[in-house]
């Protein structure tokens, strides 16, 4: 062909295809134009945009899950996706995560106020209700509340992914984060090994890492570092650990508990535990002074104690007052199906509570092993999921894979102070703590964990100077 007629003719495939392109990216935004945010009710004026809807994950489409979605505030086009979840078992990432943590707004009064270190200045944030009954995620058939368990959660959240592509099929080939916390550390590495294994047949989801704040990853481990971290800050007695540790350690408690079976030396030792540490103390953060709020509640289960035992100090509380609103509802395009009203943790939800016993740390392993970075991290102040708990296993991984230290341990910073300390193994496991933040770190220690929140993007290890 003649170098000018073949010039053209590139030319004119390469106009066509952009025409194509932009008649896409049209009809794209035609199918997520539903689920966008016009204005929520109290909100500041801002330049993102949000949507929230339901993605339908079963074929007989009786069963739906809820997600808020919030791009990136400047150029979320090239910006990554990042998924957040929430514990609980049962909890909600939009009440939790979205709402009192690391989302761009929290509710105060009738307002919504601006959350200036909210994630997603660096990234494409979505929140996922999960399972079906937690929030305003739902099943019309009931009987699926009975018995959920890991499992089904695991693969109804990569149902709903695949779903919710579609909707937004300009994110499909995004780079694409999981991140969590507490139970999460079940949720998340469960669903990113079932993304890797389906990634084998058609490599769709553009899978980068995962994070874990204060994750649940070996039921033992974790619990079992709780005496320890009750002891050393002075909630217990000497006498008292030495029983805590030794006539019932917290993982047998809480088996027995689970099986309906709790012995009377458990039930003993633990009512002197609860006696001692006090009701009015918040496990999800040894220091924090006033509030037990229903806000700090999400892992409930992970720290069970006799109704008559648990007490709220919080006389209200803003997210769920905001999120019970009518006028939300309705510019979230939420729905309450089978519930009263929306709440923090689900009251329909039969969760297998068992499978809190199940080691996640495996899995974290075989992730590791196909190419996925995974980041611990650690609020230093909870002493539900202590860090020493989560450093250990964190180690004991490293060691189990052979991964040198390519970080020794040592301090990072944000702004001019300490953050928190940080090791890495091999460039691909991270372990850090975040100073002074508690179980819910982006709650109480937002900076810091913004700080944090960048170095899991960008792969790098967390600042070493300032
Ligand atoms: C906790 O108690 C169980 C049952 O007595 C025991 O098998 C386990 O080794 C203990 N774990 C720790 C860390 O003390």
């Amino acid at each position: 062909m003649h170098s000018q007629l073949r010039w053209m003719a590139i030319t004119m495939a390469a106009t066509s295809l952009l025409h194509l392109c932009h008649s896409l990216k049209d009809q794209q935004s035609l199918l997520s134009q539903p689920d966008k945010i016009t204005t929520l009710p109290g909100q500041p004026q801002i330049s993102f945009q949000q949507f929230s809807g339901y993605i339908t994950v079963d074929q007989k489409g009786q069963r739906a899950l809820f997600y808020y979605f919030v791009e990136a505030e400047l150029e979320p086009s090239s910006k990554p996706l990042v998924l957040w979840l929430n514990g609980g078992p049962g909890c909600s990432s939009l009440g939790v995560g979205a709402f009192s943590e690391n989302g761009p707004f929290r509710p105060s009064g009738d307002m919504l106020i601006r959350n200036e270190n909210s994630w997603n200045r660096e990234a494409n944030m979505l929140y996922l209700e999960t399972p079906a009954g937690v929030g305003f995620s739902y099943s019309t058939d009931d009987s699926y509340y009975d018995n959920v368990d890991d499992k089904m959660t695991a693969r109804d959240n990569l149902v709903f992914l695949q779903g919710w592509f579609n909707k937004f099929p300009q994110y499909r080939n995004r780079d694409l984060y999981i991140t969590g916390e507490s139970y999460a550390g079940h949720y998340v590495p469960q669903l990113a090994a079932l993304i890797v294994q389906f990634n084998k047949k058609e490599k769709l989801i553009n899978l980068k890492g995962i994070a874990l704040g204060n994750p649940v990853l070996e039921f033992s481990t974790d619990f079992n570092s709780r005496a320890e971290f009750f002891w050393s800050h002075g909630l217990i007695s000497d006498s008292t650990y030495k029983l805590f540790t030794s006539a019932c350690n917290y993982s047998r408690y809480v088996g027995e508990y689970y099986r309906g079976s709790l012995s009377p030396v458990c039930s003993r030792v633990m009512s002197q535990v609860t006696k001692e540490t006090s009701r009015f103390v918040d496990k999800y953060d040894v220091t924090l002074d006033v509030c037990i709020s229903s806000v700090l509640s999400q892992s409930m289960v992970l720290n069970p104690q006799q109704v008559t035992e648990r007490v709220d100090v919080c006389v209200e509380d803003e997210t769920v007052n905001y999120l019970n609103r009518k006028d939300v509802q309705s510019a979230l395009h939420a729905r309450l199906n089978g519930v009263p009203k929306w709440s923090v943790c689900s009251s329909v939800l039969g969760y297998e509570l068992l499978n809190v016993e199940i080691p996640t740390i495996s899995v974290v392993g075989s992730l590791i092993k196909s190419g996925i970075p995974v980041v611990v991290y650690s609020g230093d102040q909870d002493s539900v999921i202590p860090l020493t708990g989560s450093r250990t296993l964190v180690q004991r991984l490293a060691n189990e894979l052979g991964l040198k230290t390519t970080v020794p341990y040592r301090v990072w910073f944000s702004g001019n102070q300490v953050g928190g300390w940080t090791q890495v193994y091999g460039n691909m496991l991270t372990f850090a703590t975040v100073r002074g933040a508690s179980h819910e770190a982006p709650f109480s220690q937002p900076e810091r964990s913004l700080v944090l929140f960048r170095g899991i993007l960008q792969g790098r290890p967390l600042p070493e100077t300032f």
